[in-house]
């Protein structure tokens, strides 16, 4: 791949504007040499105002998504994508999130350009638990975590039952609850089949992954260490 196109797909502008940083003579390599738009591409020895470039499509990072904002590319209001750097939302391949949070939940959300890697972690068959914490309106009645074991609760409007869930009780209106598939507005629904109303709902972790004290709205880049605790959970 040329570099000028490279440098567009990783959004530091379209290629025309791209052609401009190369004409001006921002692109550079480590050593301070001025590159060209048709000059071979070395990722890693490239500079942008002497900056190294973002890093190469391969991308895997985990958000702490705060409440309040929406998984979508463009919605009226704020978008998780308001919390990474602008380039970000305009790489080619596209960073989509790996599946989604509600806008009134937080915690732990995955983005990625992997196709690949995207399904691999959504798959049904990957079955990669996904633990939540859900604060209630009510006080949990003593049935719940019977019913959500159950393998047979049907929520409304779907015709497959959900798979076993495991319900750990932490408090009278507060529990953690590990699902192994991901539903739309699945927390939500089943304590609302259970007759009850999530209030706060939070992801701690998916498979063997957690924020580990990352704060909320803050990101970090994942490597292959992590990519391989994701898959041990
Ligand atoms: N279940 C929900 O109800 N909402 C989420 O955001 C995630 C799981």
């Amino acid at each position: 791949m040329k570099l000028v196109k490279h440098l567009a797909n990783l959004g530091y502008g379209s290629r025309k504007e791209v052609q401009w940083l190369f004409r001006e003579g921002r692109i550079t390599n480590a050593a301070g040499e001025v590159l060209y738009a048709d000059d071979p591409l070395d990722h890693d020895d490239v500079r942008v105002d002497g900056q190294p470039l973002d890093p190469a499509p391969g991308l895997l990072l985990v958000l702490h998504k705060p409440t309040g904002y929406t998984c979508s590319t463009r919605d009226a209001g704020r978008l998780v994508y308001d919390l990474l750097p602008p380039r970000f939302r305009l790489r080619q391949p596209v960073l989509s999130t790996v599946g989604r949070l509600d806008r009134d939940t937080s915690g732990l959300l995955l983005l990625t350009d992997d196709g690949q890697l995207l399904h691999r972690i959504i798959s049904p068959k990957a079955k990669l638990p996904k633990v939540y914490v859900a604060t209630l309106a009510e006080d949990l009645r003593g049935d719940e975590a019977a019913l959500f074991a159950s393998g047979t609760l049907l929520l409304e409007g779907e015709k497959a039952p959900l798979l076993p869930a495991e319900l750990e009780v932490l408090g009278a209106r507060s529990a953690r609850l590990t699902l192994h598939e991901g539903r739309y507005h699945q927390v939500r629904r089943m304590f609302a089949a259970a007759g009850n109303h999530v209030v706060a709902l939070h992801r701690e972790r998916i498979g063997g992954l957690a924020l580990d004290g990352l704060p909320g709205g803050e990101w970090r880049m994942l490597g292959e260490d992590d990519r391989a605790r994701l898959f041990a959970g």
